[in-house]
């Protein structure tokens, strides 16, 4: 049977991959994480995102890959680069970073038909205490979220475990994105919510890729999108970080892979 046929969509419209499809998810994973790995020498003060997109772009094309945000919906870059108070999607531009800015870098690549989708924060010269504790939590919170993963937990239990910590911290979590499925495609079923009540919303079963992406705030959670029709930003201004894995269900538990090589996911202060 022809790979692309292969499989079978759980009632939720999930799609099941086969044990071979790991390996593809593997290798698409471990470029995008290379590629964030790299990317940090490139984030400095005085340093514009639109040279951070444009090494990130090239990044892509000297491993033979393509990017998948570039085309997708008429967004024309090879990453989303969000600053400070911009929650996600932030177009890379012509504006320099300054001392003591957090930004999010959010790279998705298609190699041989598989996507590899992950995102990370950087800072740009001192780390201010606040920002580091709001970079912490929303780490510790994806990390907390994947460890749920595994077959007979539900997606309510991932949001759950991302919530009840966030706000623990007095912090809120973004309830305007989402994370989603992936693996051939770029966004499928489920909506993967990183809030929820334990035990509600599709069963998890071997064979389900998805990402799971929180989006932590310090203030309040609302969001308000530009006139651009990208830019996602904290209606209070306040400042938002996040982190994507792209992860599979394994039969026992969770496959990462999205991991960074040189173990360069949790930011280094320095
Ligand atoms: N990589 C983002 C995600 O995590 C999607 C970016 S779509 C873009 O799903 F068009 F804004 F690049
Ligand atoms: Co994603
Ligand atoms: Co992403």
């Amino acid at each position: 049977m022809k790979n692309e046929l292969r499989g079978r969509v759980t009632k939720d419209g999930i799609r099941i991959y086969e044990t071979d499809d790991f390996a593809g998810m593997h290798v698409a994973g471990a470029l995008t994480a290379r590629i964030l790995d790299d990317i940090a020498d490139h984030v400095f003060v005085g340093q514009t995102t639109e040279a951070i997109d444009a090494e990130i772009e090239r990044m892509v094309n000297e491993a033979g890959a393509a990017s998948a945000t570039i085309g997708y919906k008429g967004y024309k870059h090879a990453s989303c680069i969000s600053v400070n108070h911009v929650v996600c999607h932030g177009i890379p531009g012509s504006k320099s970073l300054k001392n003591g800015d957090i930004l999010n870098i959010d790279v998705t690549v298609i190699v041989d038909g598989w996507y590899g989708d992950s995102s990370r924060m950087y800072v740009a010269g001192k780390l201010s205490r606040k920002a580091e504790r709001l970079i912490e939590v929303t780490h510790d919170s994806l990390m907390l979220g994947i460890e749920q993963v595994r077959p007979g937990n539900t997606f309510g239990d991932i949001g759950n475990a991302i919530q009840g910590y966030v706000e623990a911290q007095r912090m809120s979590v973004v309830r305007d994105f989402c994370g989603h499925g992936l693996g051939r495609v770029f966004h499928a079923p489920p909506n993967v919510l990183h809030y929820g009540r334990p035990g509600t919303g599709a069963v998890l079963e071997e064979g389900m890729f998805f990402t799971i992406e929180p989006m932590v705030n310090l203030g309040r959670p609302e969001t308000k999108t530009l006139s651009d029709d990208w830019t996602a930003v904290t209606r209070d201004k306040s400042l938002s970080a996040q982190f994507e894995h792209s992860v599979g269900v394994t039969a026992d538990g969770v496959d990462i892979f999205t991991l960074s090589p040189g173990n360069k996911f949790h930011p280094t202060y320095g």
